[in-house]
């Protein structure tokens, strides 16, 4: 039987550090105002002057992870890159991290599913490498947010919250009969709320897709009905995780980590509250970096297996997530 394994994983975030103090010199603000509604301390940005994209910071995770797993560039079968902050409108992120790993005709897959990018990601990948179409798949989510944010008063419910990085996963086929790897996923979209968190310029709707006039009122920035969606998420992060551990066949106690997509401390507190679980069940390093989108979960599995936390042979892991789209869904992994 063919389970998808994740072989190894990398990290990356640009070394300027902007902490909630730094974010004054922009806007109003306080340290005790971002911390308590989303316990955030700072954040990582790419350099002021800019020139560094998504594909640039998933390139140093992506080669942390290849060296990791032990694997050549030529040896992967497929690239998919998950990003709401790509390089360029088109073409994807993943067409220019495969030459920026030096391959020539490997394919390279974009998915824009912004905050649940990796479980996304994570079932297309698993569903190759079931059928039998790839065997070794390099997945990445990364994001440079720090340059679309607008970082005035008008913009700083929204412009506190986001990290610029990136996190790789190396994903491989094995044949065994043990019942490892990827156990089982669900995922949702409820399109109606797009518009609830969403970048309206430019776009092809408009015509033209930008003039100085959405320029000049801000229309190209990022806009989130906050409240909304938060209550979204406390109600939707607890129900699909009890879906997919029954889907999985995994109790409640089995489960030796949650990793969450860190979007909001509190949303991930109110998580583990509700679940019945405590606090240290549940991983979260928002604190450090902020929301870094489609690179929250795969950067948080890196330091949770750093940190000894998970990684040996049976523990169970389950990975969830709500954001843009909206889209949700929670994945369900064992240790082999
Ligand atoms: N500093 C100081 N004050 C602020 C700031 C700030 N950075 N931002 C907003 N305020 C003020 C507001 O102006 C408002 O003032 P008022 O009461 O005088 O009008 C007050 O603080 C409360 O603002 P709210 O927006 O109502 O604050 P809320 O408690 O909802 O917190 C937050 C905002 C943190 C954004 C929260 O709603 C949240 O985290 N929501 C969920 C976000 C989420 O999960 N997004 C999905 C993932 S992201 C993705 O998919 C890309």
């Amino acid at each position: 039987m063919k389970r998808t394994i994740i072989r190894s994983t990398g990290k990356y975030l640009p070394p300027r550090i902007v902490t909630n103090d730094d974010l004054k010199q922009w806007m109003e603000t306080s340290d005790e105002w971002i911390e308590q509604r989303t316990g955030i301390k700072q954040r990582h940005w790419i350099p002021e002057e800019g020139g560094v994209g998504p594909a640039d910071l998933g390139l140093e995770a992506s080669t942390i992870a290849l060296d990791k797993a032990g694997w050549q560039p030529e040896e992967i079968d497929l690239i998919i890159f998950a990003t709401l902050s790509p390089d360029l409108n088109f073409p994807g992120s993943g067409c220019l991290l495969q030459h920026k790993l030096g391959l020539s005709d490997t394919p390279a897959l974009d998915i824009r599913q912004q905050c649940t990018g990796f479980l996304y990601g994570l079932e297309i990948a698993d569903a190759y490498i079931r059928s039998g179409f790839a065997q070794k798949i390099l997945f990445v989510g990364g994001e440079v947010h720090s340059t679309g944010l607008d970082i005035s008063t008008r913009g700083r419910d929204v412009a506190v919250i986001f990290g610029d990085g990136a996190a790789a996963a190396c994903l491989e086929g094995v044949e065994t009969e043990s019942n490892v790897g990827v156990l089982a996923h669900l995922l949702h979209a409820e399109g109606k709320y797009a518009e609830s968190l969403m970048v309206e310029a430019p776009s092809s709707r408009l015509n033209p897709r930008f003039t100085k006039d959405m320029f000049a009122t801000g229309r190209h920035f990022p806009t989130m009905d906050g409240k909304a969606i938060f209550k979204l998420a406390v109600r939707r992060l607890p129900e699909v995780t009890v879906k997919v551990l029954e889907k999985a066949e995994v109790p409640l106690d089995e489960v030796t980590l949650f990793i969450p997509h860190q979007a909001n401390l509190r949303i991930n507190q109110f998580f583990a509250k509700t679940m019945g679980l405590p606090q240290e069940k549940v991983f979260n390093n928002i604190q450090k970096y902020g929301n870094t989108t489609a690179a929250t979960i795969p950067l948080a599995l890196d330091e949770a297996q750093d940190a000894g936390l998970i990684g040996k042979s049976g523990d169970v892991v389950v990975f969830l997530g709500l954001g843009a789209g909206l889209t949700w869904g929670a994945s369900v992994y064992r240790y082999m």
